[in-house]
């Protein structure tokens, strides 16, 4: 069993540097990528609050198509520059978006969904998934997520 928990009363950096010592401790000596990505989605969902979907979408043939995962079924291929995930995987930009009615394209797989940050994860410079982040809260991401999510995604790209 493996008993990771953050505490409640961490702020942003503190827990999102927990969430990193959990996630290598328990990828490091594991080559396969999905098993990994399932625990990295797993340990997302436990240590940050308020999410409503967290998971990956890989890059296969010229699309996204939809990895390892938390919260309602979704979608399962996305165009590169469709939707949220989609732009991030084109760009190779984070996206940071408080309102994902305003933003053009979103993609709805759940209807609560009102916020939502998508981090691009590179290998060797070019991206090979992305990790998807969703809440039922308005503007519920901010810029430490956001360097969080980021630090994490350097952190696994050479294990899923
Ligand atoms: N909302 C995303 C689609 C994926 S789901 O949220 C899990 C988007 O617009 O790309």
């Amino acid at each position: 069993m493996y008993a990771f928990a953050p505490q409640t009363d961490m702020l942003k950096p503190e827990l999102y540097q927990a969430l990193m010592e959990s996630v290598q401790a328990i990828t490091h000596d594991e080559p396969d990528g999905v098993a990994n990505m399932a625990n990295v989605a797993a340990l997302v969902w436990q240590f940050v609050p308020q999410l409503n979907w967290a998971g990956f979408y890989r890059v296969i043939g010229g699309e996204l198509v939809l990895g390892p995962f938390i919260g309602k079924p979704a979608c399962i291929r996305i165009a590169f520059g469709q939707g949220v995930c989609g732009v991030a995987a084109a760009t190779a930009e984070t996206q940071l978006v408080h309102d994902v009615h305003a933003f053009p394209g979103h993609i709805a797989c759940d209807a609560a969904s009102r916020s939502e940050l998508v981090v691009p994860v590179l290998r060797n410079g070019r991206v090979i998934a992305v990790i998807d982040l969703d809440s039922p809260e308005p503007a519920r991401f901010d810029e430490n997520d956001a360097a969080g999510i980021e630090m994490l995604a350097r952190a696994i790209a050479s294990v899923i």
